[in-house]
């Protein structure tokens, strides 16, 4: 250092400008190595590694490394660490399941990313619903049922409510007449003449001889509970006169409700919908 740092022994390139000499000094050693060391670095990754864009791709490097690959690798450790709970999943049935703590929150984690891939954009992250749209289930109301089995079938086969258009069908009168039951039963409030009407107009047939329908019927409906205050499409006099005018699922009607649940039975995996099952009921605070 002390060597170098003194102009008048550095040789020097003959340049001088105002009194100030260029001088040949070599950098630093650190400097140096630091240099060689840094271009010697990428000769050798770029050996290693894909590196020099071409005209279609990228050079790919003798180690083949590739993002893609790296990630399947990641998955495949992770699809090795799960396979033997799968496999497990895969052997019990959902009561079963339910009743493995283990196992259970096992499924409950694993159907976190699944539910919201596939069933999240319809009923909400936290299964929420969306009103007059797609049911909650998260609140412990079914339309078919909340048992591990019914919501296994639920996902498997998916469901299509179906409730008659009544207008032309029923006199506009006692529609409304109906309509007023409906809301009161919601309050617990119906009188036995609406109960009657209920009943002679057939709505009895699929909501139960109580209005109270909820589980599945002879007729595989899912026709709702209509006293327990939980609507599905509304509980204001105009929706209400909506459901009963124009039904549910009624093809060529035009204001009818449209209540679609998909079946997953071909996309999704008997483990996944099995947890998924699990994570479902778990929403509904369990039955
Ligand atoms: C395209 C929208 C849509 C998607 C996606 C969807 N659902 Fe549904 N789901 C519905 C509708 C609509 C109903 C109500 C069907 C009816 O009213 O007959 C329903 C009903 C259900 C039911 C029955 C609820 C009850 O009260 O008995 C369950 C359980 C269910 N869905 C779970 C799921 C799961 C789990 C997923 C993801 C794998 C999923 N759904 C994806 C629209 C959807
Ligand atoms: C063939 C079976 C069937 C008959 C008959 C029927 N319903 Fe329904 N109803 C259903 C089903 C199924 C649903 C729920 C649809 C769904 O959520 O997918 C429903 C839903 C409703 C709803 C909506 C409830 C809510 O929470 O928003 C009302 C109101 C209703 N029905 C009233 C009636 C009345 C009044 C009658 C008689 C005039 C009647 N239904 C006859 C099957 C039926």
């Amino acid at each position: 250092m002390a060597k170098q740092n003194k102009p008048q022994h550095a040789p020097d390139t003959g340049h001088e400008w105002d009194g100030i000499r260029e001088l040949t000094n070599p950098p630093p050693r650190w400097w140096m190595i630091t240099f060689h060391a840094s271009w010697i670095w990428c000769v050798v990754y770029f050996i290693l590694y894909p590196s020099i864009p071409l005209v279609h791709e990228a050079t790919k490097g003798i180690l083949g490394w590739t993002q893609i690959k790296e990630l399947k690798e990641a998955v495949a450790e992770n699809d090795k660490v799960k396979a033997p709970y799968l496999q497990k999943v895969a052997a019990m049935d959902g009561q079963a399941l339910l009743a493995d703590a283990g196992l259970r929150s096992f499924a409950e984690s694993s159907a976190k990313a699944i539910f919201g891939d596939n069933c999240a954009a319809c009923h909400g992250a936290g299964g929420e619903g969306a009103p007059g749209l797609f049911p909650s289930l998260a609140d412990d109301d079914w339309l078919y049922g909340g048992d591990i089995n019914t919501i296994i079938e639920s996902i498997t086969d998916g469901r299509r409510g179906d409730m008659p258009a009544h207008e032309g069908m029923v006199d506009e009168a006692d529609i409304e007449k109906l309509a007023d039951f409906v809301i009161a039963s919601a309050e617990g409030k119906g009188t036995p003449e609406g109960l009657a009407l209920f009943n002679d107009t057939g709505c009895a047939g699929c909501h139960g001889e109580n209005a109270a329908g909820g589980a599945i019927n002879e007729l595989g409906s899912g026709a709702s509970n209509l006293t327990d205050g939980i609507w599905r499409f509304g509980g204001s006099r105009d929706e209400v006169l909506r459901t009963i005018r124009y039904g549910v699922n009624q093809e060529g009607v035009a204001n009818t409700r449209i209540a679609i649940m998909p079946a997953f039975g071909g996309k999704l995996s008997p483990e996944a919908i099995k947890m998924l099952a699990v994570k479902v009921h778990e929403f509904g605070g369990g039955k």
